[in-house]
């Protein structure tokens, strides 16, 4: 991680900015590699998350880490970042004050990773990242643009654990989304 962006979790680790601070184990920052031409955001830490300090280290993250592995990533090569940063109690979806909150950390995070592609994991980061009523089941592996970076969202990893049905629509967008980071990218380069 850069000093820059290791000087930013710092300064997060005391944000008081919604209630969520209080009652979080750990501040689940953001991992991987800065800058990254592709950057992954999640909707908020679950309960591994929190214990641990790090997205993604639960059941779905087993499964995201197997979706890059399958588009031969793996998350040294990306950066992955949530839309809140402390776990929202009982795993409930972060309230809308809560990413607002949040937000101005993960636009400092967007600063620093400087990603051409960012892939927002589930219906809850696609609304936050996209537009506000993104529909999931319609919209998913459909390209946006916002200020020169290419959006795109994908199945939340947990939504893919719950119902197996939705995995060849999510591994369609994956081909989709290697095509255009192998043409727009030097991700596969070296
Ligand atoms: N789900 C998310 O959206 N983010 C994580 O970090 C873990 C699970």
């Amino acid at each position: 991680m850069s000093e820059e962006m290791k000087a930013l979790a710092r300064r997060c680790e005391g944000c008081r900015n919604c209630p969520l601070g209080a009652s979080r184990t750990n501040l689940v920052f953001g991992v991987g590699k800065v800058p990254s031409e592709l950057m992954l955001i999640g909707e908020g830490p679950g309960e591994q998350e929190d214990l641990q300090g790090e997205p993604f280290v639960g059941p779905a993250g087993k499964l995201l880490d197997d979706m890059l592995e399958m588009i031969g990533l793996d998350r040294t090569r990306v950066y992955i970042a949530n839309t809140v940063k402390c776990r929202p109690p009982l795993n409930r979806d972060p309230a809308e004050e809560e990413m607002a909150a949040c937000r101005p950390w993960l636009e400092q995070q967007i600063a620093l990773v400087r990603p051409k592609i960012i892939v927002c994991l589930g219906r809850i980061a696609a609304g936050e990242m996209i537009k506000k009523d993104f529909r999931i089941t319609r919209e998913h592996g459909q390209w946006f643009e916002k200020d020169g970076v290419k959006l795109m969202a994908i199945y939340h990893p947990s939504a893919l654990l719950r119902d197996v049905s939705k995995r060849p629509e999510t591994f369609a967008d994956l081909r989709e989304l290697r095509s255009v980071l192998r043409r727009e990218t030097a991700l596969y380069e070296k």
